[in-house]
């Protein structure tokens, strides 16, 4: 089923605490003067978000049962709770922290067991801002330069226009980026590599850190001061605190049977 805002949203609740429009990826939420929450637009994409941060628990959601240790029967607990983070705490991750993480791309599987991801850590604000944001916001603003960029962005005008202005909307000032790549020639690199993210960004949720699986960043990878890369993770301490899970995903089970 797909979230859908304006069919849950009870406005009477509505506190204007400002939480859900500042986590919605795409600026969809709509508000009034005094900053409630009066409705959503078309750009909306039903991920949930609005809903799961919303302290006054305005969009109807189930609440959130994340297990503290999600192991065995609750691996499902720890599934229905992840979350992109998009905003983070100030904490940054120290090394011992970052090296148990990265220990699952050690077992994580690769085509024809072929190995050797390598994985890119770019730690800190000053780092992401030079090799990242700063190259990707000059890119966007050369291609808007002529507003041709905003012309073709249908709803997600406002998006650009806040990359354009420099607000960080590309990696949310997360403390830390990870890039992962395999060697060119491995026939399974890109899977090989989607792995390597997922096992670290499902263990990351188990020791309270959270994760942005970031297309932004690795689509425009060429382009910005890093190398391609297959998976970008943004990764940090999540700042706020989930209230609510989202409803399951749409998704389809075909089962075959030879005719
Ligand atoms: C491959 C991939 C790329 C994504 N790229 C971005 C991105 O560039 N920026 C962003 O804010 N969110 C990005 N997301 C997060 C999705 O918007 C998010 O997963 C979706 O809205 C569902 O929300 P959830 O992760 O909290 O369940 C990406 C997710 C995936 C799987
Ligand atoms: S998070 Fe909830 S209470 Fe806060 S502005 Fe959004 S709808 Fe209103
Ligand atoms: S469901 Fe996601 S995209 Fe839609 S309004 Fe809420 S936060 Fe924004």
């Amino acid at each position: 089923m797909r979230f859908k805002p304006e069919e849950r949203f009870l406005g009477r609740n509505c506190t204007a605490c400002g939480i859900c429009s500042s986590l919605c990826p795409v600026d969809a939420i709509v508000t009034d003067s005094s900053g409630r929450v009066v409705s959503f637009s078309s750009a909306c994409i039903g991920c949930g978000h609005c809903g799961c941060y919303c302290p006054a628990d305005c969009y109807g959601l189930p609440a959130e049962k994340h297990a503290a240790i999600p192991l065995g029967s609750h691996i499902q607990n720890l599934y229905e709770g992840r979350r992109s983070t998009r905003r983070f705490s100030e904490k940054q991750i120290d090394e011992t922290v970052m090296s148990t993480l990265l220990e699952a791309v050690g077992f994580a599987p690769t085509g024809q067991n072929a190995q050797g991801i390598t994985v890119d850590v770019i730690l800190g604000e000053a780092a992401i801002n030079k090799l990242i944001v700063r190259p990707f916001v000059k890119f966007v603003r050369i291609l808007d330069c002529c507003r041709i960029l905003s012309l073709f962005a249908g709803a997600n005008r406002g998006a650009v226009k806040k990359i354009r202005r420099g607000d960080d909307i590309i990696t949310w000032k997360a403390p830390c980026i990870l890039l992962f790549r395999a060697p060119v020639g491995n026939v399974t690199g890109k899977t090989d590599s989607i792995i390597a993210a997922t096992m670290v960004s499902i263990k990351a949720d188990t020791m309270g850190l959270g994760t942005l699986w970031n297309g932004v960043v690795q689509i425009a990878s060429p382009i910005l001061r890093v190398k391609r890369c297959h998976a970008a993770l943004c990764v940090g301490y999540p700042l706020l605190k989930k209230y609510q899970c989202v409803p399951a995903r749409e998704w389809t089970r075909r089962d075959i049977t030879p005719s």
